[in-house]
């Protein structure tokens, strides 16, 4: 057969074949709606189709295994309640690729069988926001190891029935990217790969609509080019040159970039910043509908040539919008695999300063709505700050002020609040809108570093408990559960960074720890903080990978709040005993009628806490299961 004279044979690759038949006309339909009206897209077209057979016949025996036994689960397999990740940079938690393996066992022992390396591929030094802004997209930067390397840890990992993940950098390149220097040396073809402009006419269009996102560091979001005598569209930082998707070269270029880590044996491929990706003047340049055309796309060629391979959105915007790149419409769960529960993140900082659940609660009309072939990824802290991105109607909706409850969050967290035990910071301060975001470690946000500063044993146990509700909360809330790395074992917040030019603009590297081994082998001595949350961490993760029933299989509902401190969240799925799990956001004693969990058609006599080890009974209506301060349980019915 051939597609726009692109050959396919049959006999090389049935499944290939098959495969294509069911793409190809969704491929056209979507490159079409892009760049229909295009002067080159039919060559562009056809270098798509071109890109992606090459991908797949460049595909090893041991993916193309590997994606057949993906697709065999029942379920889609990135549902699965024995996934869990752990997001690190790899230099900072071992130095470099090679000694990655050594530091595996530490990892598996947690729990955690998903690693998402941060950016590894070339970024300049001093201007590369973690690794956030590549200048070349397939060498390994010599500070990580080599390709050789990479490809070794990804064995590693296979071998070790352990799954990798990687970012696409899709949104921007490094102002040193050939593209870029081609750019500046006054190459037409590689201007158009980005947002060129000759004066400052549509850059001011632009502007009128466009939000910032680094304030302070990055006001504006065009940068002069001196080389060219022209400005350049660079949303993030100044360094960070935004690519011009409406240019079909463009795209096939990043999906050969995104097929060649397919290849490497990526099993979430992390886009970053999708939002971004389509730019028209009078808009704020963010979740345009040809952005989501666009990942749909490229998901449906990625489904052609690497069908393993997930794709997560990381879409940090407001909750509804969240939503959307699971597909909406007649693309319902056709866009990205995977999103990041940003929501449900900010919310859990949000409970956790308040007591209080009912935002929450206002919240999940929406985030239920996720479409079932799907999941999130749940966290608690992440290498990015933390943005109160949710809707105001969902705050009025609890009863509150909008820019007095944000106000008092980000007081709350920066601890510039008089009673309050977090200690981070505020991160992009925009003036003009009074919008902050909410840099620090998950314990110095708990608490931890101000009760290690003052001796206080009261507020160090309290800190703890605080850490472990907060984990807890993420790893059953319905997807994989992604740990940050240090978390396990209590990192506070590093402020060498500010000592760092190179870093010292970026209050987000305080929670970005330097590991330090002697205090991360302290997980095994006994008695210590370490041990203390890296086994209860464990246990955790074990609970969760021993009980099917928190798959995400759109299998769970919110009990009624009869007390809004706490968090209830029924967990059902057939085969398997219902589990409750309950999660007390208040610093006192909560008190929940025991109706409330029989409110759901269940009627639970006898139960089982995973977590603590025994057993409650239930007992009448109006009666009342005592939760300790910001205690979890984990019921299942028996
Ligand atoms: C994403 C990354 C963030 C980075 C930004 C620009 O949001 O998570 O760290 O600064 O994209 O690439």
């Amino acid at each position: 057969m051939a597609i726009h004279s692109v050959e396919l044979s049959r006999e090389s690759d049935e499944l290939f074949y098959a495969r294509a038949l069911a793409n190809v006309a969704s491929i056209r339909e979507l490159f079409e709606a892009l760049y229909a009206t295009h002067a080159k897209r039919e060559s562009y077209f056809e270098s798509l189709l071109h890109t992606v057979v090459r991908a797949h016949s460049q595909r090893s025996q041991a993916l193309r295994q590997r994606d057949w036994v993906k697709l065999q689960a029942d379920e889609p397999w990135f549902t699965s309640n024995s996934l869990a990740g752990m997001s690190l940079y790899v230099d900072r938690f071992c130095g470099n690729l090679q000694s990655l393996p050594e530091q595996l066992p530490y990892v598996k022992d947690l729990g955690v069988n998903l690693l998402h390396l941060m950016p590894l591929f070339q970024s300049p030094d001093g201007e590369s926001d973690g690794g956030y802004a590549v200048s070349d997209f397939r060498q390994v930067d010599p500070r990580f190891g080599t390709l050789d390397d990479l490809v070794n840890v990804q064995k590693r990992l296979q071998a070790e029935g352990m799954y990798l993940m990687l970012d696409i950098v899709f949104n921007h390149t490094s102002h040193h990217h050939e593209w870029a220097q081609r750019a500046k040396a006054g190459d037409k073809a590689f201007q158009d790969f980005f947002y060129m402009y000759d004066d400052r006419t549509i850059p001011d269009e632009f502007e009128k609509s466009l939000p910032e996102i680094f304030p302070e560091s990055s006001p504006g979001n065009f940068t002069y080019v001196p080389d060219c005598e022209k400005w350049v569209m660079t949303v993030f930082h100044d360094y960070q040159w935004d690519l011009n998707y409406a240019n079909p070269a463009v795209f096939v270029a990043m999906l050969d970039t995104v097929l060649f880590y397919a290849n490497l044996g990526v099993d979430i491929l992390r886009i970053d910043a999708p939002a971004f990706i389509w730019k028209q003047v009078g808009t704020t340049c963010q979740n345009l509908p040809q952005a989501h055309t666009l990942l749909q796309l490229l998901r449906q060629c990625v489904q052609m040539a690497a069908p393993g391979m997930a794709l997560l959105g990381e879409a940090i915007v407001a909750p509804r919008q969240i939503m959307q790149y699971f597909g909406a419409g007649a693309a319902r769960g056709k866009e990205c695999d995977l999103a990041y529960n940003a929501t449900q993140m900010a919310l859990q900082w949000d409970m956790l300063a308040t007591g209080d659940t009912r935002i929450m609660l206002a919240a999940q009309e929406v985030l239920l709505q996720k479409p079932l072939n799907t999941s999130w990824i749940t966290y608690t802290r992440c290498h990015d700050d933390i943005g109160l991105g949710y809707e105001d109607t969902m705050i009025q909706r609890a009863g509150f002020s909008p820019y007095e409850h944000r106000r008092f969050l980000q007081r709350y967290y920066s601890g510039e609040w008089a009673g309050s035990p977090a200690m981070g910071a505020l991160f992009s301060v925009n003036p003009k809108t009074g919008d902050a975001r909410i840099s620090g470690t998950l314990a110095s946000l708990c608490g931890l570093e101000k009760a290690l500063r003052d001796d206080n044993e009261t507020a160090l146990e309290l800190a703890v408990q605080k850490i472990l509700l907060m984990q807890a909360h993420s790893f059953f809330v319905g997807g994989i559960p992604m740990l940050f790395y240090g978390d396990e074992v209590g990192y506070t917040n590093d402020y060498a960074y500010t000592a760092d030019e190179t870093k010292s603009y970026d209050n987000r590297w305080m929670h970005r720890p330097l590991i330090d081994w002697a205090k991360n082998k302290k997980c095994s001595e006994e008695g210590t903080l370490e041990h203390l949350l890296y086994t209860a961490t464990q246990k955790l993760l074990s609970i969760r990978a021993r009980l099917p029933v928190v798959a995400d299989l759109n299998n769970h509902e919110w009990l009624s709040p009869h007390n809004i401190h706490v968090a209830g969240l029924l967990r059902t799925r057939n085969g398997s005993r219902p589990l409750y799990c309950l999660f007390n956001f208040s610093n006192l004693p909560a008190y929940l009628p025991w109706i409330t969990l029989s409110e759901k058609g269940l009627s639970p006599t006898l139960l089982f806490d995973y977590w603590t080890e025994e057993e409650f009974t239930v007992g009448a209506d109006e009666e009342q299961f005592v939760l300790a301060p910001y205690g979890f349980y984990l019921l299942e019915q028996r």
